[in-house]
């Protein structure tokens, strides 16, 4: 039998890849990372404005398999307030958690594109700001 809260999370997966919420390209962001999967060239572009070490906005672009979109999707929402180091410190498992199903060994990979793309971006913003 089919587990019934994992049909609900699976429903909401397909809803933000349908109707990605914060999808589009920000006005002037702090952060812009595009990333891609090198298997299936699924790609993400995740953009952020920060505000005194913050994330004050998240949205993306991108194309490609539903959790990888499903995920960017969602993940603009759980990042924003948070701190830019408790992102670039979130691991596959927090990412796990907000997208709320277990993808299998093989689709995890699309589960972490957009995190991946993020924490990218904020690494080499900082980098770059230290030199
Ligand atoms: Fe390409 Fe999912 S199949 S990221």
């Amino acid at each position: 039998m089919k587990d019934p809260a994992e049909e609900l999370y699976r429903e909401e997966i397909m809803d933000h890849y349908q109707n990605p919420r914060n999808y589009g390209k920000m006005e002037s962001p702090d952060i812009a990372y595009h990333d891609y999967n090198p298997v299936c060239g699924d790609e993400v572009e995740m953009q952020l404005k920060l505000e005194d070490g913050m994330v004050k906005e998240a949205m993306f672009t991108g194309k490609g398999c539903t959790i990888s979109q499903a995920a960017a999707s969602m993940l603009t929402g759980e990042v924003r307030g948070k701190g830019i180091k408790d992102a670039v410190a979130m691991t596959q498992s927090d990412m796990l958690k907000i997208i709320r199903i277990n993808p299998g060994p093989v689709r995890v990979k699309c589960a972490m594109l957009a995190l991946r793309a993020l924490q990218k971006g904020i690494i080499q913003h900082e980098a770059a700001k230290a030199r």
